[in-house]
């Protein structure tokens, strides 16, 4: 029987690991710069925590088993809810502001397509603890410097950026109640990825009135803040919340990613906890799924028993981003290093395997990485396979020189070679 890898999952061999640390180290690159800290929670969590708050969607996505004590738990879609949990835990020792990244490895049973798979990396960063849409334009700098550093530029990548703050002010202001909401956003969410006429009909199943379904088509549409004036009355609550996404973009222009940023209200995210600026990087010809997602979610921690606090953040796949990057010339295979050794011990006949042993673990005593054949080959196929484990440098071990207690160094880059005594090197 020849067993098969689960669709939807990936086997890492050296090559696609290459690409995946290309992709985490510069996530980890990133945070540290701005200056989040990170952490990591379990990678399977009470089911219960999911359906809380996260949104249907998740939760008809999530990987659930039963254990043996009869819980019922869940393999994490996402690391949001862990976070809230692990803070609500140690709040009041937690130095402020909170600002955690993490890199989890995710499962969620989507149909397996381009961009979306069951399994996948994400990189997270959130603030938590500050009220001020500074906060939130840290969020979104933090992730354009990353993507502005794989050289992604603003013809390449936008962040389509909005406030559920404002929409809601908006859809009440137009007679929709305030808990019809939360069943009204993930059907806007919906509007990108479906056919104009079957996001009409969701929206006249859920609202009765068909000029109202009308004016909510008209506001995804929305690209300037300005004009949603044009379209409905303004109250205090929407004037209020435009004031914000105004900061918001004075922030971005200050911090010098403003040409990557819109406004589009059409942005309003699937997960049902966020409650103020949302937030997604999409390639600019809209052609892939979304780059990264986040935005402001204020109960959370309260949703799950702790203190009311607000928080902002955002989640990036490494999907979307590798076939993006690939689609831009951005990433290729060989330029990625799968290994890269200070040194390779070759040695020019079989007589001198003890000395080229010895030498190889001196070299990795003194912490060098260090590589030598496993077998005697001719001198010309071991130069070879030092090229192959990309070492800087191949330590050639011979006769006579070795009689005299020395050993010749070639810089694989430029050829040149030198020999130098054997107790000067491992010093
Ligand atoms: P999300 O929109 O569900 O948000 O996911 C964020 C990103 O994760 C997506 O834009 C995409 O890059 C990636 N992603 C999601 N599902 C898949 C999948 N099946 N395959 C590959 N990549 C995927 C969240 O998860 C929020 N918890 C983000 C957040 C953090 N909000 C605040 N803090």
């Amino acid at each position: 029987m020849k067993i098969q890898a689960v669709k939807g999952t990936r086997d890492f061999y050296p090559p696609q690991m290459a690409v995946r640390n290309f992709i985490v180290d510069g996530w980890k690159a990133a945070s540290k710069r701005c200056g989040f800290v990170q952490y990591d929670g379990p990678i399977f969590e009470y089911l219960q925590m999911y359906q809380v708050k996260s949104g249907d969607e998740i939760v008809e996505q999530l990987f659930n088993f039963e254990d043996r004590g009869g819980r019922r738990l869940a393999i994490r879609p996402e690391i949001t809810p862990t976070l809230a949990r692990m803070v609500n835990q140690q709040i009041s020792s937690l130095p402020r502001p909170i600002k955690w990244f993490s890199v989890p490895r995710l499962c969620r049973a989507e149909r397996p397509q381009k961009g979306r798979l069951r399994e996948f990396f994400q990189w997270n960063i959130d603030v938590i603890g500050v009220e001020d849409v500074l906060a939130d334009a840290e969020v979104i700098y933090c992730c354009l410097d990353y993507l502005r550093s794989l050289r992604l530029t603003s013809a390449d990548i936008t962040a389509r950026i909005s406030s559920r703050r404002l929409l809601a002010a908006v859809l009440m202001n137009i007679g929709i109640a305030e808990e019809r909401l939360a069943s009204i956003y993930p059907i806007l969410d919906k509007k990108p990825k479906i056919p104009a006429e079957a996001f009409e009909e969701m929206l006249n199943k859920e609202i009765d009135s068909a000029a109202t379904v009308q004016t909510i088509i008209r506001l995804m549409n929305v690209h300037a803040v300005e004009e949603i004036g044009r379209i409905v009355e303004l109250n205090d609550a929407a004037r209020q919340a435009m004031q914000e996404v105004s900061r918001l973009f004075a922030l971005l222009t200050l911090m010098g990613v403003g040409e990557y940023c819109r406004f589009d209200m059409g942005i309003v995210r699937g997960l049902a906890y966020y409650t103020g600026i949302v937030f997604e990087v999409h390639d600019a010809v809209g052609e892939l799924r979304a780059i990264c997602g986040g935005g402001r979610y204020d109960n959370l921690l309260s949703d799950f028993g702790g203190p009311h606090m607000t928080a902002t953040g955002m989640g990036m796949g490494d999907c979307v981003l590798e076939i993006l990057l690939r689609e831009k010339g951005l990433l290729k295979d060989d330029t990625l290093p799968i290994q890269r050794l200070d040194y390779f011990v070759a040695y020019a006949d079989a007589g001198l395997f003890d000395r080229a042993v010895q030498v190889t673990a001196a070299l990795r005593e003194k912490g060098f990485s260090c590589d030598f054949s496993y077998k005697p080959a001719a001198l010309g196929k071991q130069l070879k396979q030092a090229d192959a484990l990309g070492a800087a440098k191949c330590i050639i071990a011979g006769q006579e020189l070795t009689a005299e207690g020395k050993l010749v160094v070639r810089d694989m880059s430029s050829g040149t070679q030198e020999s130098i005594p054997a107790a000067q090197l491992l010093k």
